[in-house]
């Protein structure tokens, strides 16, 4: 797909607008849709002043010859003449399924059409298609502008050759794509899951407070953001959507369970920094005096979480999710991990990893705590996965 191929994008809200940035500073017309008109503006308000910031720090020639490749719809009409379109509207299946309807109505024969979901089905949105062969996911990450990983998606029903075509355009936009099975979460919003809900079970269980286990996985494991935080800073309607949407479409997998914990700040709308109060109160400054004084406690603690996040990554690579490249590339580049599980299993030894699943299984008797086959398999070769 060459310059001169006009992007569409479907709602203008965060994803939306990041994307649509990322489109036309890579060279191309991009049409920006919304059906919400105050969000039409906002986007167009918000994209204006970024160009201006872009173009004082000398990052970009002129600011409004960028704006000058946008138009701004209020209607799916002025898809018409679009090579692509990306989705990237409220995350329900049923209004997806109706745009993208509506979609088809309007575009070309060849027009590829695809999902920014982070978690439904894109073979269930495809299959609203008249030409399910046209549809797959495209998940950007938060800011889509500063984030690289893209996750390319094909549906069971989607023609394999448009995804060189997609990995080709995500490179020309300087993304760094790669290939996910489409299965709940695909990479990265399936492999991270533990690090939010071991978190909270280890904090439900009174083994240690938010505090300390967000010290230890930040100072311990060297993750830019403890649990707790992390989950406060992406805001629990969006996280506890996503966890509860993954725990449904595994067909209620313990190991994606969600928690009471969470469930509860959502339900008082308690949704993080944005409302200023989550598991942390940012009025108080977020102070948390909880620490971990015993160095066997926080030991263990980064380790159970570590373990979880390791045999998430290793299943995923058992059941061909993904290839170890690009689980790497999704943990690394999409949750800005320090490192990639996979290394960090054979740097860890994977028998190691294996022996503090077991002992979990041990303690539990929960179907959540048991390892993947591959994992075993690695530890009993001594074997390494990178
Ligand atoms: N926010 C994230 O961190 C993130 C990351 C990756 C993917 N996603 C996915 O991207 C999508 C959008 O997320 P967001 O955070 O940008 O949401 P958002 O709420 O910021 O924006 C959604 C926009 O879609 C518009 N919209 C809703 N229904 C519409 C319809 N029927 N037709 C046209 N426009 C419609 C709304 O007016 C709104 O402007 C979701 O599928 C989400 O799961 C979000």
């Amino acid at each position: 797909m060459t310059k001169e191929a006009q992007i569409g994008v479907i709602g203008s809200g965060a994803m939306g607008t990041g994307i649509a940035q990322v489109a036309a500073m890579a060279g191309h017309n991009v049409v920006l849709y919304d059906n919400n008109t105050a969000a039409l503006e906002k986007a167009k308000t918000g994209l204006s002043a970024t160009f201006q910031k872009l173009q004082e720090k000398g990052k970009i020639e002129s600011a409004a010859e960028l704006l000058s490749r946008f138009s701004f719809a209020a209607t799916t009409q002025t898809f018409a003449g679009c090579s692509l379109i990306i989705e990237a509207i409220v995350e329900k299946l049923e209004v997806k399924k109706n745009v993208f309807g509506e979609v088809e109505q309007v575009v070309g024969g060849d027009c590829i059409l695809a999902s920014n979901t982070s978690s439904l089905s894109i073979t269930s949105i495809a299959a609203a298609c008249s030409k399910p062969e046209r549809v797959m996911g495209l998940h950007f990450f938060n800011p889509a502008p500063l984030m690289a990983l893209v996750e390319i998606i094909p549906a069971i029903q989607t023609e394999p050759g448009l995804i060189a075509i997609a990995r080709e355009l995500m490179l020309q936009w300087g993304k760094l794509p790669v290939l996910a099975k489409d299965t709940p979460g695909f990479i990265v919003n399936r492999i991270a899951r533990p690090f939010y809900g071991e978190a909270i079970r280890i904090y439900e269980e009174g083994i240690a407070g938010i505090g300390a286990i967000d010290k230890v996985m930040t100072e311990k494991g060297g993750f830019r953001m403890g649990p707790f935080t992390l989950m406060d800073y992406i805001g629990h309607d969006v996280n506890y959507v996503v966890t509860e949407t993954v725990f449904q479409a595994f067909f209620y997998d313990p190991r994606y369970k969600p928690s009471f914990s969470q469930k509860r700040l959502l339900e008082a709308g308690w949704l993080g920094r944005k409302t200023g109060r989550g598991f942390y109160n940012y009025a108080q400054n977020a102070a948390v005096t909880d620490n971990i004084t015993d160095m066997n406690t926080a030991g263990h603690t980064m380790e159970r979480i570590l373990a979880m996040l390791i045999n998430e990554a290793v299943d995923a690579l058992y059941l061909g999710v993904a290839t170890v490249a690009d689980i790497e590339t999704a943990m690394t580049k999409g949750v800005n991990y320090p490192k990639g599980l996979l290394q960090w299993c054979d740097d860890w030894g994977a028998s190691n990893c294996l022996a503090v699943l077991d002992g979990l299984y041990e303690k539990y008797h929960e179907d959540r705590y048991r390892a993947s086959p591959l994992l075993r398999k690695h530890a009993a070769g001594n074997k390494k996965f990178v």
